[in-house]
């Protein structure tokens, strides 16, 4: 679904992503792993059209999306979660899913807002898709809380609940697990899982919750210093050396070694 294509990217001279190849499959949750720096969220960033590449191909379905904007890819089914505009905070939980479709056309937060004052009298078929998404993630309780009064778990639940509210088909995820408690991550976990399954949508997740990634994601990617080091089930990376000395061998620092 998403063919990435020999990609790379420079800042300055850190080459923070080189010749990366992978295949986002259609219906999978495909893991993006590796030690910090490694250029996974660079990579997110090139594919979901923040940052151009310096060289290499994105393709979606077949189409090159190399270089469009992320509105553009929005209106194409490819989205990455804080592609969204963050939440208001004083605006309520259900408010925050019904203001999304507004902002597709990647206009500005006011544009979003003075359109949203009109979908809020007008739509009642925004209202209905909320609240089944409020359902969905089973955070309908929550429906009238403040946004700005959610726990960061909580937030990451509406962060996807607003992915649900696009056309969304590919998401993208950069560490959904970060700052999340134990329960609400596994509540997190089988929202994922449920989108996946039940409504087809294909995920791409950056984690560094090895737990996480091995519940969910099927093939994992590794990256390290800007290179795809190693590919397939979390169960075989964890045994494979390349991955191991990759963790190891990177200490905090990930840049020793990046290639020139
Ligand atoms: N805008 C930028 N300007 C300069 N250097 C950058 C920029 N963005 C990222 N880098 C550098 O590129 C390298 C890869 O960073 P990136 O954020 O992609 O890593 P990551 O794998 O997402 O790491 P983490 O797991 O810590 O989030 C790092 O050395 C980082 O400092
Ligand atoms: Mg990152």
């Amino acid at each position: 679904m998403i063919e990435i294509d020999g990609v790379s990217k420079a800042f300055g001279g850190l080459q923070a992503v080189h010749n990366v190849s992978f295949t986002v499959e259609r219906g999978s949750i495909t893991g993006l792993i590796g030690p910090n720096g490694a250029g996974k969220s660079t990579l997110f960033n090139i594919v979901a059209g923040v940052i151009p590449p310096d060289e290499g191909r994105i393709a979606l379905d077949g189409q090159d999306i190399t270089g469009l904007p992320p509105h553009q890819l929005f209106h194409r089914g490819l989205v990455r979660t804080f592609q969204i505009p963050h939440e208001f905070s004083r605006m309520t939980v259900r408010e925050n899913l019904m203001i999304v479709p507004a902002g597709q056309q990647g206009e500005s937060l006011l544009q979003s807002w003075l359109r949203w004052a009109r979908i809020v009298r007008q739509d009642r078929e925004i209202l209905r898709r909320a609240d089944e998404v409020l359902d969905f993630l089973e955070i309908g309780h929550l429906a009238d809380e403040l946004a700005g009064n959610l726990s960061g778990g909580q937030k990451k639940l509406l962060d996807l609940g607003r992915t649900m509210m696009t056309d969304a088909r590919a998401v993208l995820l950069d560490e959904p697990g970060a700052g999340v408690n134990r329960t609400l991550l596994g509540k997190l976990a089988e929202a994922i899982e449920r989108l996946n399954r039940e409504r087809g949508y294909t995920f791409c997740v950056i984690e560094h919750d090895m737990d996480l990634i091995a519940r969910l994601c099927d093939p994992v990617m590794v990256m390290a210093n800007g290179e795809l080091i190693a590919s397939g089930s979390m169960e075989t990376l964890r045994q494979d050396e390349r991955v191991l000395e990759a963790y190891l061998g990177s200490g905090s620092s990930g840049q020793a070694g990046a290639s020139a």
